[in-house]
């Protein structure tokens, strides 16, 4: 049977493509009310290095300062072992990466385009979708960071146009975020933790990531975060060791950066007794269960929602027919059979009686 996060993860793709043309329909809200994750943190926290460690891959824009300057909706699926991985664009639909070096200098080049080759940011975001076996099925937003003065270059305004960008994605109340500070900076000023703390005051849907443990001074430890005496939070802390820029300069891989980061936690004094629920891998699994657990206590809205969409999708094609409508008629045949085939799987799951069962 297909996961739900699969199939939700393809209503959403579905969603996308087909752009505007929902218009009032039930669409946008469908697509509203599908879970995905989004990082929040201030500039150089290790947000974008999060995101490349729970993929899995290097492909995104990293290094100090402002470099991501546009939100990066990115989409993983899961794929049969032993197909090859890929990437595609959603402004570059008949193309197909397979160097995820290339990936990323289309991230930037796309980002140019819409900002110039300057230190402005822009709303308009950037899809991209991830195809392979080593992923977890998972929609995650790359956010630009949080930041408290403007530099040179930059207008007065960007503090808060950046700050109302990151709002406008983590106060959606199906928004999981996640939360990054780097462990070498006091956790009392994190604007990850400010912000994620206005829009979730209950925590419900904040995870606490954090970064650069390797960094932090000589004799001191982030126990009191990880364990939650500094500031507790519904779901656990996870500790993370990305690739530093020394790293990423000399090309260490990501296969290699995890083994680092795995013997770093199993091997360190302080963090020993912690180390299975720390780390990117573990994080990875940790927001995927999550995920799927929101999904399924959301069965109920969602269902509804996508037999209001199946109603209005049966409506809208049989009004198609004309030739300027037949990408659209495509669009909408695909995701009403998804959506058909979401109420199926949900009503197999309720019917099972084992609605907590598995996949
Ligand atoms: P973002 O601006 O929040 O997206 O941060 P980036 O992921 O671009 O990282 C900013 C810089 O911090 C890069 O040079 C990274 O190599 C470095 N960095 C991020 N996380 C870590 C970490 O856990 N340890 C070390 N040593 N460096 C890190
Ligand atoms: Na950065
Ligand atoms: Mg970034």
């Amino acid at each position: 049977m297909e996961s739900l996060i699969g199939l939700v993860n393809r209503i959403q793709r579905a969603c996308t493509v087909l752009g505007d043309y929902g218009g009032d329909s039930a669409l946008p809200t469908l697509w509203e009310a599908l879970p995905s994750v989004a990082v929040v943190g201030g500039q150089s926290s290790g947000k974008s290095s999060v995101l490349e460690s729970i993929v899995g891959r290097d492909f995104l824009p990293r290094g100090s300062g402002i470099v991501t300057r546009r939100p990066l909706v990115l989409q993983l699926h899961k794929t049969e072992e032993g197909l090859q991985e890929y990437a595609e664009f959603l402004h570059l639909p008949k193309r197909r990466f397979t160097d995820f070096s290339m990936v990323r200098k289309e991230i930037q080049d796309e980002t140019d385009r819409m900002t110039g080759r300057t230190k402005q940011i822009s709303p308009v975001p950037i899809h991209l979708s991830i195809y392979s076996p080593n992923v977890v099925n998972l929609t995650l937003i790359d956010l630009p960071g949080l930041t408290k003065v403007a530099v040179e270059g930059q207008p007065e305004s960007i503090v808060q146009d950046i700050e109302n960008m990151v709002r406008s994605y983590i106060e959606k109340p199906n928004c999981i975020i996640l939360a990054i500070s780097p462990a070498n900076q006091d956790i009392a000023t994190s604007d990850a933790m400010k912000l994620s703390r206005e829009v979730d005051p209950t925590g419900e849907r904040t995870f606490g990531v954090l970064t650069k443990l390797d960094l932090m001074d000589k004799g001191t430890n982030a126990l009191d975060v990880l364990e939650g005496r500094s500031y507790r939070l519904l779901h656990p802390w996870v500790g993370i060791v990305n690739r530093s820029q020394a790293d990423i300069n000399k090309n260490v891989d990501m296969i290699a950066a995890r083994r680092r980061e795995r013997e770093f936690f199993a091997t360190s004094p302080d963090y020993g007794h912690l180390s299975s629920k720390m780390g990117s891998e573990y994080l990875a699994k940790l927001l995927s269960k999550h995920l799927e657990a929101v999904i399924r206590a959301r069965i109920p809205s969602i269902t509804s929602l996508i037999n209001k969409s199946i109603d209005e999708l049966e409506g809208e094609l049989d009004h198609l027919g004309r030739p300027i409508a037949i990408d659209a008629g495509a669009q909408l045949y695909t995701i009403l059979e998804l959506c058909r085939a979401f109420d199926r799987i949900f009503k197999e799951h309720l019917e099972g009686g084992r609605p907590g069962g598995d996949r």
